[in-house]
Protein backbone atom coordinates (compact mmCIF):
# COMPACT_ATOMS: atom_id res chain seq x y z
CA UNK A 1 0.00 0.00 0.00
CA UNK A 2 1.42 3.71 -0.93
CA UNK A 3 0.74 6.68 1.18
CA UNK A 4 1.58 9.74 -1.24
CA UNK A 5 2.78 13.31 0.88
CA UNK A 6 3.24 16.38 -1.57
CA UNK A 7 3.67 19.67 -0.75
CA UNK A 8 6.19 23.12 -1.00
CA UNK A 9 9.42 22.80 1.16
CA UNK A 10 9.71 23.27 4.51
CA UNK A 11 5.88 22.83 5.45
CA UNK A 12 6.91 19.46 7.65
CA UNK A 13 6.19 16.86 4.96
CA UNK A 14 9.84 14.83 5.74
CA UNK A 15 9.17 14.84 9.60
CA UNK A 16 5.02 13.50 9.36
CA UNK A 17 6.11 11.23 6.65
CA UNK A 18 9.07 9.86 8.96
CA UNK A 19 6.86 9.27 11.92
CA UNK A 20 3.37 8.06 10.16
CA UNK A 21 5.68 5.79 8.14
CA UNK A 22 6.90 4.43 11.42
CA UNK A 23 3.79 4.68 13.76
CA UNK A 24 2.38 2.17 10.37
CA UNK A 25 5.24 0.26 9.86
CA UNK A 26 5.48 1.31 6.46
CA UNK A 27 9.05 2.08 4.78
CA UNK A 28 9.74 5.79 4.36
CA UNK A 29 11.18 7.54 1.16
CA UNK A 30 12.40 10.27 0.97
CA UNK A 31 11.87 11.52 -2.84
CA UNK A 32 13.62 14.73 -2.13
CA UNK A 33 16.60 13.28 -0.88
CA UNK A 34 17.07 11.24 -4.00
CA UNK A 35 16.90 14.95 -6.18
CA UNK A 36 19.65 15.92 -3.50
CA UNK A 37 21.82 12.76 -4.02
CA UNK A 38 22.17 13.60 -7.70
CA UNK A 39 22.28 17.50 -7.32
CA UNK A 40 25.25 16.41 -5.18
CA UNK A 41 26.91 14.40 -7.43
CA UNK A 42 26.70 16.56 -10.21
CA UNK A 43 28.33 19.09 -7.52
CA UNK A 44 31.15 16.82 -6.77
CA UNK A 45 31.60 16.07 -10.51
CA UNK A 46 32.04 19.87 -11.50
CA UNK A 47 29.15 19.81 -14.19
CA UNK A 48 28.27 22.84 -14.47
CA UNK A 49 24.32 23.26 -13.51
CA UNK A 50 23.30 24.48 -17.01
CA UNK A 51 25.07 21.55 -18.51
CA UNK A 52 21.80 19.39 -19.09
CA UNK A 53 23.15 17.03 -21.11
CA UNK A 54 25.84 16.14 -18.64
CA UNK A 55 23.52 15.81 -15.58
CA UNK A 56 21.22 13.59 -17.57
CA UNK A 57 24.39 11.42 -17.76
CA UNK A 58 25.34 11.26 -14.09
CA UNK A 59 21.68 10.68 -13.50
CA UNK A 60 21.40 7.96 -15.85
CA UNK A 61 24.15 6.36 -14.16
CA UNK A 62 23.49 6.91 -10.60
CA UNK A 63 22.88 4.52 -7.64
CA UNK A 64 21.04 6.20 -4.85
CA UNK A 65 19.95 3.82 -1.82
CA UNK A 66 17.49 4.33 0.97
CA UNK A 67 18.04 2.72 4.56
CA UNK A 68 15.06 3.10 7.04
CA UNK A 69 17.17 3.07 10.56
CA UNK A 70 15.46 1.30 13.91
CA UNK A 71 16.14 4.95 15.72
CA UNK A 72 13.62 6.42 12.79
CA UNK A 73 16.73 8.38 10.81
CA UNK A 74 17.44 7.72 7.23
CA UNK A 75 20.43 6.91 5.93
CA UNK A 76 20.85 8.02 2.02
CA UNK A 77 24.06 6.39 0.33
CA UNK A 78 25.25 7.97 -3.24
CA UNK A 79 27.03 5.63 -5.04
CA UNK A 80 27.56 3.23 -2.04
CA UNK A 81 28.96 6.44 -0.02
CA UNK A 82 26.91 7.58 2.66
CA UNK A 83 25.86 10.86 2.28
CA UNK A 84 23.07 11.62 4.45
CA UNK A 85 24.34 15.01 5.67
CA UNK A 86 25.97 16.39 2.70
CA UNK A 87 22.64 16.61 0.67
CA UNK A 88 21.54 18.91 3.73
CA UNK A 89 24.52 21.23 2.70
CA UNK A 90 23.41 24.81 1.36
CA UNK A 91 24.92 24.23 -1.90
CA UNK A 92 22.87 21.12 -2.59
CA UNK A 93 20.03 22.98 -1.62
CA UNK A 94 20.78 25.83 -3.56
CA UNK A 95 20.47 24.17 -6.68
CA UNK A 96 18.55 20.86 -6.14
CA UNK A 97 15.39 22.25 -7.80
CA UNK A 98 17.33 23.40 -11.31
CA UNK A 99 18.26 19.79 -11.32
CA UNK A 100 15.02 18.24 -10.41
CA UNK A 101 13.31 20.01 -13.32
CA UNK A 102 15.17 18.31 -16.24
CA UNK A 103 12.56 16.00 -17.21
CA UNK A 104 15.01 13.37 -18.38
CA UNK A 105 16.21 13.36 -14.44
CA UNK A 106 13.31 13.23 -12.90
CA UNK A 107 12.41 9.78 -15.73
CA UNK A 108 15.10 8.40 -13.95
CA UNK A 109 14.28 8.87 -10.31
CA UNK A 110 10.21 8.45 -10.97
CA UNK A 111 11.57 4.96 -12.25
CA UNK A 112 13.90 4.21 -9.42
CA UNK A 113 11.12 5.27 -7.30
CA UNK A 114 8.42 3.29 -8.46
CA UNK A 115 10.94 0.05 -8.08
CA UNK A 116 11.00 1.19 -4.63
CA UNK A 117 7.52 1.49 -3.69
CA UNK A 118 7.09 -1.59 -5.15
CA UNK A 119 8.96 -3.22 -2.06
CA UNK A 120 6.12 -2.97 -0.56
CA UNK A 121 3.90 -0.95 2.13
CA UNK A 122 5.27 2.54 1.96
CA UNK A 123 4.74 6.40 2.71
CA UNK A 124 6.42 8.45 0.60
CA UNK A 125 7.23 12.27 0.07
CA UNK A 126 8.13 14.67 -2.60
CA UNK A 127 6.32 16.97 -4.80
CA UNK A 128 4.57 14.60 -7.41
CA UNK A 129 4.03 11.51 -5.58
CA UNK A 130 0.25 11.58 -5.78
CA UNK A 131 0.23 13.52 -9.36
CA UNK A 132 2.91 11.28 -11.31
CA UNK A 133 4.84 8.80 -9.23
CA UNK A 134 1.99 6.61 -7.48
CA UNK A 135 -1.63 8.65 -8.72
CA UNK A 136 -3.24 5.12 -7.56
CA UNK A 137 -1.95 6.13 -3.99
CA UNK A 138 -4.29 4.76 -1.21
CA UNK A 139 -4.01 7.40 0.31
CA UNK A 140 -3.00 11.23 -0.49
CA UNK A 141 -2.13 13.58 1.58
CA UNK A 142 -1.02 17.41 -0.02
CA UNK A 143 0.64 19.28 3.38
CA UNK A 144 0.74 23.36 3.96
CA UNK A 145 1.77 25.94 5.97
CA UNK A 146 1.87 29.89 5.51
CA UNK A 147 5.39 30.54 4.35
CA UNK A 148 6.47 32.23 7.56
CA UNK A 149 6.45 29.40 9.32
CA UNK A 150 7.60 27.67 7.21
CA UNK A 151 10.72 29.77 6.81
CA UNK A 152 10.48 29.40 10.48
CA UNK A 153 10.44 25.53 10.59
CA UNK A 154 13.50 25.29 7.64
CA UNK A 155 15.69 27.84 9.89
CA UNK A 156 15.10 25.55 12.84
CA UNK A 157 16.36 22.46 11.38
CA UNK A 158 19.31 24.02 10.09
CA UNK A 159 20.26 25.51 13.00
CA UNK A 160 19.51 22.14 14.18
CA UNK A 161 22.16 20.65 11.64
CA UNK A 162 24.76 23.74 12.83
CA UNK A 163 24.39 25.41 9.33
CA UNK A 164 25.27 29.43 10.11
CA UNK A 165 22.36 30.73 7.44
CA UNK A 166 20.28 33.90 8.41
CA UNK A 167 16.31 33.76 8.22
CA UNK A 168 16.43 36.10 4.89
CA UNK A 169 18.89 33.53 3.08
CA UNK A 170 15.99 30.69 4.08
CA UNK A 171 13.04 32.49 3.04
CA UNK A 172 14.83 33.99 0.22
CA UNK A 173 15.55 29.75 -0.93
CA UNK A 174 11.94 28.45 0.37
CA UNK A 175 10.58 31.45 -2.60
CA UNK A 176 13.00 30.33 -5.10
CA UNK A 177 12.53 26.77 -4.62
CA UNK A 178 8.59 26.88 -4.94
CA UNK A 179 9.15 28.98 -8.14
CA UNK A 180 10.90 26.03 -9.84
CA UNK A 181 8.74 23.51 -8.17
CA UNK A 182 5.69 25.10 -8.82
CA UNK A 183 6.40 26.60 -12.68
CA UNK A 184 8.40 23.65 -13.94
CA UNK A 185 7.16 21.97 -17.06
CA UNK A 186 7.87 18.65 -16.17
CA UNK A 187 5.25 17.45 -13.46
CA UNK A 188 5.05 21.02 -11.29
CA UNK A 189 4.21 20.81 -8.07
CA UNK A 190 -0.02 20.59 -7.82
CA UNK A 191 -2.59 19.13 -5.33
CA UNK A 192 -3.99 16.67 -6.68
CA UNK A 193 -7.48 16.42 -6.84
CA UNK A 194 -7.91 13.22 -4.60
CA UNK A 195 -5.30 14.13 -2.18
CA UNK A 196 -6.59 15.45 1.38
CA UNK A 197 -5.06 19.29 2.30
CA UNK A 198 -3.84 19.99 5.35
CA UNK A 199 -3.03 22.87 6.09
CA UNK A 200 0.00 22.64 9.32
CA UNK A 201 0.65 26.49 10.07
CA UNK A 202 -1.37 26.11 13.56
CA UNK A 203 -1.00 22.91 14.58
CA UNK A 204 1.74 20.30 16.27
CA UNK A 205 3.90 17.79 14.67
CA UNK A 206 1.66 14.94 16.86
CA UNK A 207 -1.48 16.30 16.00
CA UNK A 208 -0.84 16.40 12.39
CA UNK A 209 0.22 12.78 12.45
CA UNK A 210 -2.53 11.80 14.67
CA UNK A 211 -4.67 13.35 12.26
CA UNK A 212 -3.03 11.51 8.77
CA UNK A 213 -2.65 8.28 11.20
CA UNK A 214 -6.62 8.61 11.53
CA UNK A 215 -7.64 9.08 8.00
CA UNK A 216 -5.35 6.22 6.81
CA UNK A 217 -7.62 3.65 8.65
CA UNK A 218 -4.94 1.08 8.82
CA UNK A 219 -4.35 -1.26 11.72
CA UNK A 220 -0.90 -0.22 13.44
CA UNK A 221 2.05 -2.69 13.02
CA UNK A 222 3.24 -4.51 16.23
CA UNK A 223 6.50 -2.45 15.78
CA UNK A 224 4.10 0.77 15.52
O1 LIG B 1 11.87 17.83 -0.02
P1 LIG B 1 13.21 18.51 -0.29
O2 LIG B 1 13.23 19.95 0.09
O3 LIG B 1 14.35 17.76 0.29
O4 LIG B 1 13.37 18.42 -1.89
C1 LIG B 1 14.47 18.98 -2.54
C2 LIG B 1 14.08 19.38 -3.96
O5 LIG B 1 13.88 18.23 -4.76
C3 LIG B 1 12.82 20.23 -4.09
O6 LIG B 1 13.08 21.61 -4.02
C4 LIG B 1 12.27 19.84 -5.43
C5 LIG B 1 12.84 18.47 -5.69
N1 LIG B 1 11.85 17.39 -5.59
C6 LIG B 1 11.10 17.12 -6.70
O7 LIG B 1 11.20 17.85 -7.70
N2 LIG B 1 10.25 16.07 -6.70
C7 LIG B 1 10.12 15.29 -5.62
N3 LIG B 1 9.28 14.25 -5.66
C8 LIG B 1 10.87 15.57 -4.46
C9 LIG B 1 11.72 16.65 -4.46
Amino acid sequence: MIIAIDGPAGAGKSTVAKILAKRLGFLYIDTGAMYRALTLKVLENNVPINDEPGIIQLAQGVKIGLRNNTDGSLTVMLDGKDVSLAIRQGKVTQFVSDVAKIKEVRQVLVKMQREFGQKGDCVLDGRDIGTVVFPQAAKKFFIDASIGVRVQRRFKELKGLGQKVTEDEVAFDLANRDKIDSTRLTSPLRLAPDAIYIDTTDFSIEQIVEKMFNLCNIEPSVNG
